[in-house]
């Protein structure tokens, strides 16, 4: 959440910044701005996207070598100009951009007031950069000092970068919580939330660490830790290329990415799963054999749609392993004082690798002794990081803000890690393991298949796009599909839909079924089958509009149906990555034919960085 650029070298830094922050967009969109150091600070801000930021600075002087800019999601403030970052201090000569929250702004407002400080935003940013102003302007000496010396004071979390036009060459930044990239070029330096910003210029980046402050020049990168102590940067080599964070043709990076999926479930399989051989490899994982094979509980803890892979996971881990599983929303888990024992493991699931909700709730764990085993999408994030070990699922960026590819990755990765404990357990026979490890070799493309369905699925999203509810139903192994299907649904279409198992719904839900109301079922075949098809029909008695994912040849499931999708049939352990095909392509569809942005939906952000 929040996007943050800077640069400081030989080239000019408004273009850089700008391009960045188109990047970074993902991180958040109510507002945008830039501060450029030439002769004298020059800040520009504005409400709503970075291209609206960029209609307004044509014509104006924008040349600079050093340079800081933010894209913002509001927390702490209404989206508007003036609470829109870089914020400026009281004296006029640093300005400041912020990713995070500062939990004890409110005192330390109430005590800068009393100095006779007034605030013209109501960001907890504002009140951060005059508190370090405050510092500097009474102890003088160096500004990394008030800032060091500020930082150790502030609760929550943080990535800052300062510009100081007193000191026109050199940048300031500090992280604890909040991602922060720098990027090392020929006498130039890059900093980020993330590197796609920085691979364009540079492959080479140091991922600053909690507690960190950095003083960066043109040509020198010092870290130091809080105690003013020198840290050495610890260079990283990006694996990633240009394209991937690119449209390539596509009309929203939602769509490129649902069609990527066959390419990224295979790399994600490539290297590791051998059907023919019968091996699965994965390092991250193997080191930590024994704890899992031995596991009385593992516990899986994400948000959102990485929940949502853990609930599909659960099924799969008890299924083969015979491990009972727990699936937590990190929020919940981080703040009850859970029970962890001895022999628990912890499964941490995230796309982005930066959740603040699931970073706390692993080192809640971790301070309780557990086994943090990281399935994270972005490598060097805190959350890889922060884990013992893991695996990564090398779905590549993923730019638009509802989640496609990452699911289908993070199904894949955990599917192979539940089968190979099965398989060293004993508790998965040889002739099931070799029957599911050829399944998953054939899902990149049965995805394929699946994704051919397209123009139906745009035929069917168009016929349902007015509606204002509905509901999405699924049972056992695709009961967590159909919650995936609801919630990307309500992200980018802003329809309200209900997942729910489908038996659940006579409990309830089903008084909501009328004429109007779209029921999208996933109703592959399975062992629950006849009792989906059941549950069909008590839909269709009352008049509700059944839309229903099927197996292709399933006649008596389109039979039901009002409207039919068909994928490839697959065991039903496999079947999800295959089955949250259309429900992406629905959601996507409808949101589009809505006219509205399904890569920015409103209100969101990707990559939560704050609790
Ligand atoms: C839904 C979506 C979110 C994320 C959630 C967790 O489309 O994108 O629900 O899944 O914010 O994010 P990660 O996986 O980055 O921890």
């Amino acid at each position: 959440m929040c996007g943050i650029v800077a640069y400081i070298g030989h080239r000019e830094a408004y273009p850089v910044i700008l391009k960045g922050l188109k990047r970074l967009e993902y991180r958040g969109y109510d507002s945008a701005g830039v501060a450029l150091l030439n002769s004298g600070l020059k800040v520009y801000k504005k409400q709503g996207k970075v291209a609206d930021l960029e209609d307004t600075l044509v014509g104006k002087d924008l040349h600079a070598n050093i340079g800081i800019g933010h894209t913002r999601w509001a927390t702490h403030g209404e989206p508007c100009d003036r609470n829109a970052h870089p914020h400026t201090s009281r004296n006029g000569k640093l300005s400041m951009i912020h990713n995070g929250i500062i939990e004890n702004y409110a005192q330390i407002k109430s005590e800068l007031i009393k100095k006779g400080y007034n605030f013209t935003s109501d960001t907890d940013t504002e009140v951060l950069l005059n508190f370090i102003d405050d510092i500097h302007t009474n102890n003088g000496g160096a500004l990394e000092e008030a800032v060091r010396i500020a930082l150790k004071r502030v609760v929550g979390a943080y990535v800052i970068v300062l510009l100081d036009a007193d000191n026109p060459d050199t940048l300031i930044a500090a992280r604890k919580g909040s991602p922060l990239v720098i990027g090392i070029g020929k006498g130039e330096h890059f900093l980020a939330s993330d590197a796609s910003p920085i691979i364009e210029y540079t492959k080479e980046v140091v991922y600053v660490n909690d507690y960190e402050l950095a003083i960066i020049k043109a040509d020198e990168l010092i870290l130091k830790n809080l105690g003013n102590e020198k840290v050495s940067p610890f260079i990283t080599k990006l694996d990633m290329e240009m394209a991937a964070i690119e449209k390539g043709g596509y009309d929203h990076f939602m769509l490129k990415e649902i069609f990527e999926q066959p390419n990224t479930i295979f790399d994600c399989l490539r290297g590791r799963l051998d059907a023919t051989g019968g091996t699965i490899t994965m390092s991250g994982i193997q080191k930590y054999a024994d704890q899992l094979t031995t596991a009385n509980r593992i516990i899986m803890i994400a948000c959102g749609t990485s929940w949502h892979a853990g609930l599909v996971a659960e099924y799969i881990f008890e299924e083969v392993t015979r491990i009972p599983v727990e699936v937590e929303y990190a929020s919940e888990f981080r703040y009850r004082n859970p029970i962890i024992n001895k022999g628990d493991v912890i499964i941490a699931i995230s796309q982005s690798g930066e959740t603040a909700d699931t970073l706390v709730a692993i080192e809640t764990a971790k301070e309780k002794g557990a086994i943090i085993l990281g399935v994270v999408n972005v490598v060097g994030s805190s959350i890889a990081r922060a884990s013992h070990g893991g695996a990564y699922t090398h779905a590549g960026p993923e730019i638009g803000v509802a989640s496609t590819k990452a699911f289908t990755a993070q199904l894949a990765v955990l599917t192979m890690i539940a089968l190979k404990i099965g398989y060293i357990k004993g508790t998965l026979t040889e002739k099931r393991y070799m029957h599911l490890l050829n399944e998953l070799n054939d899902v990149p493309e049965k995805v394929a298949t699946a994704l051919m369905q397209k123009d139906k699925i745009r035929e069917i999203a168009s016929k349902y796009k007015n509606a204002s509810d509905s509901l999405y139903l699924g049972r056992g192994y695709n009961f967590p599909v159909a919650l995936e299907g609801a919630l990307k649904l309500k992200e980018i279409s802003y329809i309200h839909a209900e997942g729910y198992p489908a038996a659940e719904m006579k409990h309830g839900p089903i008084a909501l079924v009328d004429e109007k109301l779209p029921v999208f079922f996933v109703a592959t075949k399975d062992s629950f089958h006849e009792k989906v098809l059941s549950n069909m029909q008590e839909i269709k008695a009352r008049k509700g509009k059944v839309i229903a994912v099927v197996s292709e040849g399933d006649d008596a499931a389109s039979a039901l149906a009002d409207d039919t999708i068909t994928v490839p049939y697959a065991d039903e352990l496999i079947a999800p990555m295959i089955n949250v095909i259309p429900m992406q392509l629905l959601a996507y569809y409808i949101g589009v034919s809505k006219g509205y942005d399904v890569d920015k939906p409103r209100n969101l952000a990707k990559s939560v960085t704050v609790e």
